[in-house]
Order: structure tokens, then sequence, then C-alpha cells
């Protein structure tokens, strides 16, 4: 498995990972024993996603059956939005890592820059009697940064890192830090390749991951019937004919040619799957390279901020937050 090396901790991050959104437990925990069977190294959860244990089962299932050590394993895990503030990092840290049965996290992102006020009980958002989410406007994201480094110093966490937060965001939080953020999860694909952002990143030693890589097929059923989305919002990346044609040149298909396309712009891939076939079909992008004029080519399908697909307004009333991140099109 290629890998990337942490500035900070020198910690080897593999270029490929698997995501693991909209996987529901049952369905994970197969998925990864098999995922790690066929090289994966590197799995991203979050406690969103509501397969953590799932998750953890796997890993501790594969590690007891002599497969690898953990010490092979990069788990990615992230700081919820009710959890955002600093008198809740301990306590959501602790919870993650008994669902996940590990002693330590390798990467400890904060998932989304706001933050909500939520039921203690269910541990899941307050929703006012309007529809809209209880934001709490207080979110301090340098005091939520100061417990995760006492948390990486306790050796809960490895590395720290950031998501969906904007560069002016990022800044703040290096300007603060003493262990700067390691690693910025955002949205990218051929539509949306966030080029000035992973400028700032570069020049930051920020390693960037493409969450979504393939264009996220499967959030437009999600998005169209949970939150009445338009479906004309989700444009068909693997189906599109210059992919297609990139893809024929190199015998691979086009989900390859997407992810072989980031991997070698620098980026780090989570593709989602829990398909055998698509698991291992989404690891087989260390065989060919795409030519300079390919990717120029491919560089050509950015969208800029129209190719956002995660814009999160499905959560009603979190563009009023104040670390709300996006510029609004
Ligand atoms: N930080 C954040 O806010 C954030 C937000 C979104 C996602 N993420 C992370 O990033 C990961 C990836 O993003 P994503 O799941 O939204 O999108 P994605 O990886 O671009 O796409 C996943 C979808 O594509 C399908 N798929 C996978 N491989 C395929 C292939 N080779 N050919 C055709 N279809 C294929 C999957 O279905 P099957 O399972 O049926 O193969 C699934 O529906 C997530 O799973 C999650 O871990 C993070």
């Amino acid at each position: 498995m290629k890998t990337v090396k942490l500035s900070q901790s020198s910690d080897l991050m593999p270029t490929l990972g698997l995501g693991t959104w909209q996987a529901p437990p049952e369905v994970i925990e197969p998925a990864v024993y098999k995922a790690l069977d066929l090289g994966y190294r590197h799995i991203d959860t979050a406690f969103n996603y509501n397969n953590e244990e799932a998750i953890g089962t796997a890993v501790k299932k594969w590690l007891k059956d002599g497969k690898g050590t953990r010490e092979d394993l990069f788990i990615t895990t992230k700081l919820p939005h009710i959890g955002n503030r600093a008198s809740d990092v301990k306590k959501f840290l602790k919870l993650q890592l008994e669902r996940l049965q590990l002693d330590y996290i390798d990467l400890y992102l904060i998932h989304v820059p706001f933050g909500f006020f939520y039921n203690t009980d269910t541990l899941t958002p307050l929703i006012k009697s309007d529809g809209e989410y209880d934001l709490d406007v207080e979110t301090d994201h340098i005091a939520i940064w100061k417990v995760m480094e006492e948390c990486q110093k306790d050796g809960l966490i490895r590395n720290l890192g950031l998501s969906n937060f904007n560069e002016q965001q990022i800044k703040k939080i290096i300007d603060a830090a003493i262990i700067r953020p390691q690693v910025l999860q955002v949205e990218l694909h051929a539509y949306f390749q966030q080029v000035e952002l992973r400028k700032f990143c570069t020049d930051h030693e920020i390693v960037v991951t493409a969450y979504a890589p393939l264009g996220s097929p499967g959030a437009k059923d999600h998005f169209v019937n949970k939150y009445n989305y338009s479906p004309d919002a989700f444009p068909d990346l693997l189906g599109h004919p210059k992919v297609k044609e990139i893809s024929k040149n190199h015998n691979k298909t086009t989900a390859q040619v997407l992810l072989r396309f980031l991997i070698q712009e620098n980026i780090v891939v989570i593709p989602k799957s829990t398909s055998e076939a698509r698991i291992k079909e989404n690891s087989e992008i260390y065989d060919f390279e795409i030519s300079k004029e390919e990717i120029n080519e491919l560089r050509k399908l950015d969208k800029g901020e129209n190719g956002r697909i995660f814009n999160f307004l499905f959560w009603k009333g979190v563009e009023r937050h104040p670390e709300y991140p996006f510029k609004l099109c």
C-alpha cells in the first residue's frame, strides 16, 4: 500500500482508504474485513455514520485472526457536530474508542466547523419546532483543538486534523496550535477540484484527503429522497464521456481513472464501497499512470464552487451558524 508521510508525527498514511458513510453495521463489518484482506490498511469512519462499533469488530477479528498488527492500520474517525465544544471532546473520543474497540485513533478530525446542541440521552442534534437545528453559536475551534492536543499527548490520538473547514478557519487553528493540523478532509473530485485550498494545504504541510472522490453517486438517492434535493444537483461523473475515453486508453474502469487522477495530484482517496468487487476494483489504481495530457483534460472538468455537492444545507438553518464554512452560490 502506498503511503504519504505526515509531517509532524512521521506516521505513514495510506493514500487509499475505505470510506464507510451510508454503510450500515451489518454490511460494513464483512466489507471492512474483506477490504483488509484485499490490502486496504486505512479505514475512514465517523461518529455520525453509526457504524464505528461494527468497524471495530471487523478490525478486532482481523487482528485476532493473525492477519496483521494494529500498527499496520490507519483508522480515522471524527468528532461529531454535536460534540463541537471543548467540554465534550473527551466524552465523545472515549465513546468512539470504546465503539471502535481501540486504544488509540490514528487520525481524529473535527468533522465540521459548526456545532449543534444535542439530546444527551440519544446523542442526536436538537431540532426546533420549525425544523431548524438548534445551533450552538459559541463553537470555539481553538478551545476544541487544545483539548484534542491534550488527547494526543495522552496517546489517545496519533494525528489531528480537520474536515470541511475553510482556509480562514484552518489558518486560525494553525496560528494557535502546538500540534498543527496534519490532514484536511474535504469534498474533492473531478467536478470540484479545490485548487486554491489544496495549494494552501501544500504550503502548510497538510495532507488533503478527498471525500466523495467518485462524485458520491450514493448521495443522490439519499439527498433526493430524504431532503428533497433536485436530482440535477448530482451529475454522473462515472459516466462522463472524457473519463470514459481515458478509461478505455488504459483498459481501466472510470472509477479507477477518477481515483488515479486524484492520487497523481497527491491527494489521498477514500472511496466508499460495500461490494467486494468494487472494493477490489477501487484498490487496483497503482498499476497504471494517466498521461500529462489526460491529467490536463481531467483538470478541465473542474466546475469550481458549482461542483460542490455537500453544502450541509440539509441541516436546516446551518448556514446561519457563525462558523458555517462555505460561500453559498
Ligand atoms: N468528512 C465529511 O464530511 C465526509 C462527507 C462525505 C463522505 N465522507 C467520507 O468519504 C467517503 C467517500 O465519500 P462518499 O461515500 O460520499 O462517495 P464516493 O466514495 O465518491 O462514492 C461512493 C458511492 O459510489 C459507489 N461506488 C464505489 N465504488 C464504485 C465503483 N468502482 N464503480 C461504481 N460505483 C462505485 C458506492 O456504492 P457501493 O457501496 O454499492 O459500491 C457508493 O454509492 C465516505 O464514505 C466517508 O467515509 C466524509
